[in-house]
């Protein structure tokens, strides 16, 4: 027979492609990083082939013990990956073929090259999520042990950036711990939902070797099930969609934290300084001392978002069934992977190595007459006024503060009684920062008791 174009599909052809098709077409350059899962992936159809008698167990042996080899290269890094082969399923049939010749030509029987990939990346992102899961836990070890050294730590808490009601550090630092528990949740339900095989949908039909055991398939991969639909398997990556939003919606709290962190490193604030080790200078200015590392977190997070965007846009347009398209999904996903990855790891070196300065942060928790709410709760409590009066009042009392150029707790007594004559001396115990805190005891309140309970359901959680 004339020796085929391209192996895999050269038969219908009788001109080799340019060299601008070849590296256009060529996707080894990054789907590569399939490689274990493709190997994974033959092994278990191989099995699926044998026990349909389409592959006879001496067939089988030779390709599986080569399958077992190529394994093993691959994790010790050992494996050269041709680039002359378009990508990572001709790459490791080609590498059985070298190894054993024309019997590796049974692997494919039934198989399509669509419902293949499809399987690879799914068993990927399985896999990775989990992998972005232990790295949550770390941060999230991060976090609580930052906790517990802040309980008693107070600062103003903010809302519209203003200076709002005083808060525990530690209340902060739990705030990130959930977020990241929701974050977890979310990689936890994208495995537990991604439970259902493509593989032995063939192209886009189903395949005539109806004898291919597909739940055997899923079985043995790890899935649940088979797929219901052949024409969706192929083309659907909706579980890599919620990858990338997942990636997303977490590096959107890492560039949160890296944005209260770099507003509290101004001199300004003064809450907490850097490590060196996180910091660079400048080339002109010889005292700067630049966040860089929380910077460059915040700014990777836009292109995780466009990985999302990316795909989806891919994905918008398709016709039904496998089109090319979807080759350069690997692109985005990887892409965001590898940077999360980083990114969280900078993250948790962050969280470990700042510094808090705790006595600005209790400073700044005095301005702003930040326990105004605590005085107007004080008058419902003790002078039975309704809320929408004491605010008003309280209001008063802040106007005439300003004025006057005092904090809450500076006014003399007399002052606020020109507002509201039944204030006693017992409301300078709810002005200071400390105790408006203690009193924040509802459930998931900012008090210390609260904090130190939240610590230990907390910890139950990792
Ligand atoms: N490299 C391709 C991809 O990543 C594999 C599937 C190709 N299928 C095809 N019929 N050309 O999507």
């Amino acid at each position: 027979m004339k020796k085929t174009i391209n192996p895999l599909w050269g038969g219908r052809f009788e001109k080799e492609n340019s060299n601008l098709l070849k590296d256009f077409n060529n996707s080894i350059s990054f789907d590569y990083q399939l490689g274990l899962q493709d190997v994974k992936v033959n092994k278990v159809y191989c099995e699926a082939l044998k026990k349909a008698k389409i592959l006879s167990e001496k067939d089988f042996k030779k390709i599986k013990n080569v399958l077992d080899e190529i394994q093993k290269d691959i994790k010790k890094n050992d494996f050269k990956f041709d680039g002359s082969f378009e990508d990572i399923h001709m790459n490791i049939e080609m590498a059985v073929k070298k190894k054993i010749g024309n019997v590796a030509g049974k692997m494919h029987t039934g198989k399509s090259r669509n419902d293949q990939v499809a399987t690879d990346l799914k068993l990927w992102i399985r896999e990775n999520s989990n992998e972005i899961i232990s790295r949550i836990k770390l941060i999230q070890k991060s976090l609580l042990k930052k906790a517990e050294q802040n309980i008693e730590t107070i600062l103003p808490g903010l809302t519209h950036f203003q200076n709002a009601q005083p808060i525990s550090l530690a209340h902060y630092f739990l705030s990130f711990f959930e977020m990241f528990s929701r974050d977890k949740s979310r990689f936890e339900n994208l495995i537990k939902n991604t439970n259902e095989c493509p593989l032995g949908s063939g192209a886009l039909a189903g395949t005539n070797f109806f004898e291919i055991d597909r739940k055997f398939i899923a079985k043995r991969l790890g899935f649940a099930k088979p797929t219901e639909n052949s024409l969706d398997s192929v083309s659907d990556r909706d579980f890599a969609i919620e990858f990338l939003s997942s990636l997303s919606i977490l590096s959107m709290h890492f560039s949160r934290i890296a944005e209260d962190f770099i507003i509290w490193s101004n001199v300004c604030f003064n809450f907490l300084s850097f490590s060196d080790s996180l910091s660079t200078g400048s080339s002109i200015m010889p005292q700067k001392k630049n966040p860089d590392a929380a910077e460059l977190v915040r700014a990777k997070t836009g292109s995780i978002y466009a990985s999302l965007f990316n795909l989806l846009i891919i994905l918008k347009g398709l016709p039904s069934g496998y089109s090319k398209d979807l080759q350069e999904d690997k692109v985005p996903i990887f892409n965001s992977f590898n940077s999360v990855k980083t990114i969280m790891e900078v993250v948790n070196e962050m969280i470990s190595s700042i510094v808090v300065v705790k006595e600005k942060m209790y400073e700044a928790s005095m301005k702003g007459f930040i326990t105004a709410t605590d005085l107007a709760d004080w008058m419902v409590k003790n002078i039975g006024i309704n809320f929408r009066e004491a605010h008003f009042k309280t209001g008063r009392i802040v106007l005439l503060a300003e004025k006057n150029k005092l904090n809450l707790h500076e006014m003399p007594l007399r002052l606020m009684q020109s507002i509201e004559p039944k204030l006693t001396e017992r409301v300078f115990d709810i002005l200071t920062p400390e105790n408006s805190v203690l009193q924040k005891k509802s459930y998931g309140g900012t008090a210390f008791t609260e904090i130190r309970k939240a610590i230990s359901r907390a910890k139950k959680k990792i």
